[in-house]
């Protein structure tokens, strides 16, 4: 019963959506936990680029059935123009499973999302405006739409009315705009419900049978650890737990059928919107990240802050995801420098820091305390083991691998599928 986690070992765009499709080939089933089309996974196969954002990577692998668990939040019109530029271009989706238990992102949820951030004004968090907080909040309050309820359509009326009723007081009242009616949100919520009608499964069940069936399911995260809405750097988070306990609770497998959680870790830090970042470059070498990185959000567009490896942020996912492996991409973006320098230990009010401190005012203070480490010249993106890379390369990755507490078990050397050395097997 191989159940594996694959997960942001940082603040997203580690490259999860790579990972996911180069296992993909080697797996039964992929299972989105969490998140909504907050996330943009980019796989590159071939000479064809996708940009996924809801649906699982595994999506791109014929052999793999596609699943969008309970614990993730389903915008229905992000979901079909998904799906049809999928078809378009030749990709089978009929296999795509969808929790009836699955939240929708409603349009009151997504105008929320958008007027409270323009209320924050300097304070914003920089989300995505796709209205994944109030969509999770709806959840938590008690006032959410299910999947299911577009099946019965008294039910969903009167849920919507619950969930407008205090949201159009504070739409009129406070934030200025005009109220949204009930009616014409069911009205679009129900053009959706044949649609979706052949995709709706007891996805608990279909996964826990083929785990009896030992077939091997693949858990892909969005976002990632420093994200989490628990162990993150709250506020400035998503709403949900990318962390691996996500997994459980956003797909009804229990923590005894995991047997592996692979933690994506880019070989530098990135992080998009608004929060603390110890690491962040503002200088050329930050620039210079950036660009060779192709460091642009997929989802939003917008740049993303760069910086140094932060080793104290990987022994921090090592421990709250419990990580087996890690996955260290793009490590080819690094060439070219003469010395690397990486984040071992932060200093917080005079006081050397081994490990992420708890208090976010402390972290907020935490200067970085680097050791500079040897960089390499040669060409690393035709390496295909580890012996292929360069001496001072395969030094970096030893020392990240020392200092992040978790082997290394794969090296992304560039964005394609083949651009990858594997040192341990997965599956
Ligand atoms: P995700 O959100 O974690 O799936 O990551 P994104 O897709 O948002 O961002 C990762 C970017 O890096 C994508 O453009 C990938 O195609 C690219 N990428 C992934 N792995 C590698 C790698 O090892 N080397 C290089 N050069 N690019 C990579
Ligand atoms: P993937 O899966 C990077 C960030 C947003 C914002 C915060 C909250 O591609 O790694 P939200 O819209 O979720 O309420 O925004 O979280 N964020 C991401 N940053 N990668 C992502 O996804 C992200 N999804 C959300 O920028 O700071
Ligand atoms: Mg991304």
């Amino acid at each position: 019963m191989p159940a594996l986690v694959l997960l942001g070992a940082q603040w997203g765009d580690e490259g999860k959506g790579k990972a996911t499709d180069l296992l993909g080939g080697s797996v039964d089933y992929v299972v989105r936990y969490q998140g909504g089309n907050n996330a943009g996974h980019t796989v590159v196969v071939g000479d064809q680029k996708y940009a996924l954002h809801l649906l699982p990577s595994g999506i791109l692998s014929p052999g793999c059935t596609p699943v969008i668990g309970n614990g993730v939040v389903v915008d229905p019109s992000v979901l079909f123009s998904e799906l049809n530029g999928l078809n378009e271009r030749g990709v089978d989706t009929s296999k795509l499973l969808i929790s009836g238990n699955a939240h929708i992102i409603t349009p009151y949820n997504v105008t929320v999302d958008k007027v409270t951030e323009r209320f924050l004004g300097k304070r914003k968090i920089g989300t995505t405006g796709r209205g994944i907080g109030p969509t999770y909040a709806d959840k938590i309050n008690r006032v959410g739409i299910r999947v299911q309820d577009l099946y019965d359509e008294s039910i969903l009326m009167q849920k919507v009315e619950a969930a407008l009723d205090g949201k159009n007081q504070l739409l009129t009242k406070v934030f200025n705009r005009r109220a949204i009616e009930s009616e014409q949100v069911v009205e679009e919520l129900l053009t959706y419900a044949e649609k979706l009608r052949p995709y709706v499964a007891d996805t608990v069940l279909v996964l826990n049978k083929a785990l009896e069936e030992d077939k091997v399911v693949l858990f892909e995260g969005g976002q990632g650890t420093l994200l989490d809405i628990d162990h993150g750097t709250y506020p400035f988070v998503t709403s949900s737990n990318p962390t691996a306990g996500g997994a459980c609770t956003g797909s009804g497998v229990g923590p005894t059928k995991i047997s592996r959680v692979i933690g994506i870790l880019k070989a530098y830090t990135t992080r998009v919107g608004a929060g603390p970042f110890p690491t962040e470059l503002f200088d050329e070498d930050g620039e210079a990240l950036r660009r060779i990185g192709h460091e642009r959000g997929v989802t939003t567009g917008r740049d993303r802050r760069c910086g140094w490896f932060d080793a104290v942020i990987a022994r921090y996912a090592t421990r709250v995801n419990g990580l087996t492996d890690f996955f260290l991409t793009k490590l080819d973006v690094l060439t070219g420098w003469e010395e690397i320098p990486v984040c071992v230990a932060y200093e917080i009010d005079g006081k050397r820091v081994e490990e992420l401190p708890y208090s976010q005012t402390d972290f907020h203070h935490a200067k970085p305390i680097y050791e500079t480490l040897p960089g390499w010249s040669e060409d690393i993106t035709k390496a295909k083991t580890f012996a292929d890379l360069p001496k001072n390369a395969q030094d970096y990755v030893k020392a990240l691998e020392d200092m992040s507490g978790a082997p290394i078990s794969a090296i992304g050397v560039g964005p394609g599928r083949d651009e990858t050395i594997e040192i341990n097997s997965f599956i």
